[in-house]
């Protein structure tokens, strides 16, 4: 039988009582937003009659989600991640800005530390399977400038999916296919490492058993991770997709974006493998990219939180 007892003045009360409403000490936001979180769950339960069996299922896949630590995994396949990116962007049109070099989302799989060098890194140690590639490309100002010292990070995954410091075969060295480059005194920045392949949640995982719920796959198109900054401009995160990947617009973590899938040059002459000192033929991809300005003399993007949520 459906009953409703949500709009009952002793549930609104409850409500605002759950959410320390009526306390004068705590958090002002973290009540406003808990109020509003849990207004909306307990209107669906309601709505839905959402039976206590489904809600301990739920708290039950909740336990498993955060004790394999892949809240931050899940997130991206429910669409946050890239609903947040179009929140920047639709806040960045109403202030006028234009963001030449599309943002897009982070991902849980950053680390920090990776080893740093001017110009030109070398990402991964030669000890992996797949085709050279070399990519390569300018670093601009906000004002289309060249921009020395730009700080380039760079990560990906190898050809069977894997990031370093989260490969299950424990295969990686750390940091491989993990650099920070400096873009050299003309902007460019320059890496050589393999063509990465897409990338699968874990199989098995608290994370794919709801996108198997839900009818979908955990799967991404290959893809290279960026963050971009530089003093007096915004951090910008992206992605690159290689192009021709037929999960390109298939991504379970929407995170294709046009301007964002560059061309790949398949280089099998002898020129250009040996400008590159390399003994056979390999991808080349060319990105520019371009930073905006500061806010006001803020970053007003900026994100430190992120780094406690990976996973
Ligand atoms: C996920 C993994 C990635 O490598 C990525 O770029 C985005 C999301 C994930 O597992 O959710
Ligand atoms: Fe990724």
């Amino acid at each position: 039988m459906s009953v409703k007892i949500y709009d009952r003045p002793d549930v609104q009360a409850f409500l605002r009582e759950l959410s320390g409403l009526n306390s004068d000490t705590g958090n002002d936001r973290m009540k406003q937003i808990t109020h509003r979180l849990m207004s909306d769950l307990f209107r669906a339960i309601g709505d839905l009659d959402i039976t206590p069996d489904e809600y301990w299922t739920g708290v039950a896949w909740l336990n498993d989600l955060g004790a394999a630590g892949q809240a931050g995994l899940i997130s991206p396949g429910l669409g946050v991640d890239h609903f947040i990116d179009e929140r920047l962007d639709a806040i960045d049109a109403a202030m006028g800005i234009e963001n030449p070099t599309p943002r897009t989302i982070e991902g849980p799989l950053y680390v920090a530390g990776a080893p740093e060098s001017t110009g030109f890194a070398r990402l991964d140690d030669g000890t992996a399977e797949g085709q050279t590639l070399v990519m390569h490309g300018v670093v601009h100002d906000a004002q289309g400038r060249p921009l020395p010292g730009a700080k380039v990070e760079v990560w990906h995954c190898d050809t069977r999916g894997f990031y370093s410091h989260f490969d299950p075969t424990g295969q990686q060295a750390p940091f491989n296919m993990r650099r920070t480059i400096y873009a050299d005194e003309n902007g460019r920045y320059k890496f050589q490492s393999i063509l990465p392949s897409g990338y699968g949640v874990p199989p098995g995982s608290p994370t794919e058993k709801l996108l198997s719920a839900l009818g979908r796959h955990g799967q991404r198109p290959a893809h290279i991770h960026f963050f971009i900054s530089a003093d007096g401009h915004r951090k910008l995160t992206t992605q690159i997709n290689i192009e021709g990947d037929p999960l390109i617009d298939d991504d379970f973590a929407y995170a294709t974006r046009e301007g964002l899938v560059p061309k790949i040059n398949e280089r099998t002459d002898d020129e250009s493998i040996n400008a590159n000192g390399l003994n056979g033929p390999f991808a080349e991809i060319e990105f520019d990219i371009y930073l905006t300005a500061l806010v006001d003399g803020v970053d007003n993007q900026i994100n430190e939180q992120r780094r406690r949520a990976a996973a």
